[in-house]
């Protein structure tokens, strides 16, 4: 059998790039080296896009442990010797001459996973893992998602949208709708974002605005919602037109909600895969995010985040993810480890998908075929 090239991107201009290095070094180490030979294409944080040989040295760097360490020294000094070896060593995009077959985009957050590099690779007429432009997009926007759930008649928590000129021109005004709409606490969040960067907690008036002006530094849009005291399921899911879901898995957050401390630094935050919920609970959980995964248009894969209301057990859905975190404790291919699909067999399925989402739409020739006119 002749193995393929797997393109795979990793790094990028959000403020997720140092999680994006730390998934991209798991896919790999994971990565069955029989089928495929990979290229890493790096992107910096000010977004060049930096060429595979500098960009094997860069995945060689060991970033989990300078995000563990919590030691902003050492993480300088990795970021350092990363723009050392990216210096002078553009990628020419031409993906044709460095003999890509298909790409694996592992980009967490804006400028990769919210359809922009997903449309890049669509024009270069490159198979890619994970949603298309569409998909990426709605599901990478915390309003324009929930607009799309709640359509499909899921549960979503009530919420406000704001831009900065809003808070800098009436701030009160925004506090008395807060206050009247949603009441506290709030989670403000930066409207396309992950990992929590940007994301707080306000309890009262007089953390309002640092919190808006916190999510403002990293989006010009700006999602308020309404805090619950909830539990945190999460369900993997796998397809394109038949998708699967995984078993649920629950997250019990070590600081006051499942910020980035308690995601990557803390390692004190549990992970119960599977979730000990009732089968019935569990069935449910799965059906929903099956359907959020249809209802966003979503191929190839996502994590589907809920959060199930403490008092009354009402299930919102919180949040698609369509690049999930993909180290070897990450909740993807945990839970489908969970599920009997090894992580190297999951990368074989989602590069499947990838090639069979292509080939289907190559299927499409703009009406060429069409005796209409
Ligand atoms: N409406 C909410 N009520 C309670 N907790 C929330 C709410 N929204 C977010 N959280 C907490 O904040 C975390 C991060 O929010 P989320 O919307 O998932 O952002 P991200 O895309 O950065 O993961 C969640 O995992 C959860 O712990
Ligand atoms: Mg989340």
């Amino acid at each position: 059998m002749t193995s393929k090239t797997l393109g795979l991107i990793f790094g990028g201009r959000s403020g997720e790039h140092e999680i994006s290095i730390i998934s991209a070094r798991s896919i790999a180490q994971h990565i069955d080296n029989t089928k495929y030979s990979l290229k890493p294409i790096y992107i910096t944080q000010s977004g060049e896009w930096i060429n595979p040989e500098a960009s094997e040295k860069i995945l060689a760097i060991d970033f989990d442990r300078v995000v563990k360490s919590a030691s902003e020294q050492k993480r300088n000094e990795a970021l350092q010797t990363i723009s050392n070896l990216a210096e002078g060593n553009r990628f020419s995009f031409d993906f044709q001459k460095e003999h890509i077959d298909v790409v694996f985009p592992c980009l967490h957050g804006p400028y990769g996973e919210d359809g922009t590099v997903q449309g890049l690779l669509d024009m270069h007429k490159l198979p890619y893992v994970g949603c298309d432009v569409l998909s990426s997009a709605i599901t990478m926007d915390k309003a324009m998602s929930k607009i799309c759930f709640s359509h499909a008649g899921l549960n979503i928590t009530d919420f406000l949208v704001f831009y900065r000129h809003n808070f800098d021109s009436d701030m009160p005004g925004i506090t008395a709708l807060i206050e009247t709409k949603l009441g506290y606490p709030v989670f403000v969040k930066p409207a396309n974002m992950g990992s929590s960067v940007g994301i707080s907690k306000v309890k009262s008036s007089e953390d309002l605005q640092p919190a808006l002006e916190l999510a403002a530094t990293y989006d010009r849009k700006i999602v308020v919602e309404k805090g619950l005291e909830a539990r945190e399921f999460e369900v993997a899911v796998l397809g394109n037109q038949d998708p699967i879901a995984s078993p649920v898995g629950e997250i019990v957050p070590c600081n006051e909600f499942y910020d980035f401390n308690a995601k990557y630094v803390k390692g004190t935050s549990k992970l119960f895969i599977p979730a000990e919920i009732s089968e019935s609970l569990s069935e449910r959980l799965r059906d929903l995010a099956i359907k959020a995964y249809k209802a966003a248009a979503c191929e190839g894969m996502a994590r589907v985040d809920f959060l199930m209301d403490k008092h009354n057990d009402t299930i919102y859905i919180n949040e698609i993810n369509t690049i999930p975190g993909f180290t070897s404790i990450s909740m993807f291919p945990k839970l489908f480890a969970h599920a009997g699909i090894a992580y190297p067999d999951l990368i074989d399925r989602l590069i499947q998908l990838a090639i069979a989402r292509y080939d289907d739409k190559s299927n499409v020739h703009n009406g060429k075929n069409s005796l209409q006119p």
